[in-house]
């Protein structure tokens, strides 16, 4: 299938995970939804993301993100990896973690990258929004484990720009100053951002992030 693009809805499918079989969109509910893929189970960098993941679950939980895993080893393996998770990166795995062994779930999310592995999935990341259309995808190869507080990042951004008439600059963090999207004309600023805002530029707008 061609890669998935931003704003696609994101494949269904049901799946064997270590917390039991999932239905992907029901599962997500109305919640926003990480889903992350792995080249391998019981490979260091792998090992360390899901320990870190995992640490990161309750900063998650706080903006209603429900973190998926992917990796295309079968279960019984993934259940032996858990416990190597646990022992060496303090925390145990707390979000399901898919055996996609067929790797029929990998190919629908376009996880496989030939030209850098025709076997195992690179480190995709997909964001997906509570309408289960996709909102961000990040590719990382093998050799190069993800930052994790980026993805938050980008989802306080994400959820923020879907509440409000603003985008956020370049490595804005939670709290800080934002930009009023340029279809919004000073007049209807306004009525939006009644406290006013600094025109650097007549399109470079800045505002206190909203509430
Ligand atoms: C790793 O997770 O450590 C890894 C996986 C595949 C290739 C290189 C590193």
């Amino acid at each position: 299938m061609a890669q998935l693009q931003l704003g696609d809805d994101v494949p269904d499918f049901t799946a064997e995970t270590t917390d039991g079989p999932i239905k992907f969109h029901e599962y997500l509910g109305n919640s926003w939804g990480v889903l992350f893929s792995h080249p391998k189970d019981f490979t260091p960098v792998c090992t360390t993301e899901l320990g870190r993941v995992a640490a990161l679950k309750p900063e998650f939980d706080k903006r209603n993100v429900k973190v998926v895993g992917l990796s295309v080893d079968p279960l019984s393996s993934h259940k032996e990896w858990a416990s190597d998770i646990q022992e060496t990166q303090g925390t145990a795995l707390n979000f399901p973690l898919i055996a996609d062994a067929d790797k029929s779930i990998a190919n629908a999310y376009g996880m496989i990258h030939p030209n850098a592995s025709d076997t195992f999935t690179v480190r995709s990341v997909y964001v997906i929004g509570p309408d289960k259309k996709l909102k961000l995808s990040l590719t990382y190869p093998a050799s190069t484990g993800r930052n994790f507080d980026e993805v938050l990042r980008v989802i306080d951004s994400l959820q923020l720009t879907a509440k409000h008439k603003v985008a956020t600059p370049a490595d804005w963090k939670q709290g800080s100053d934002v930009i009023i999207v340029p279809a919004v004309k000073d007049e209807d600023a306004k009525a939006l951002f009644p406290d006013g805002w600094k025109t650097v530029k007549p399109y470079l707008r800045i505002v206190p992030q909203p509430k």
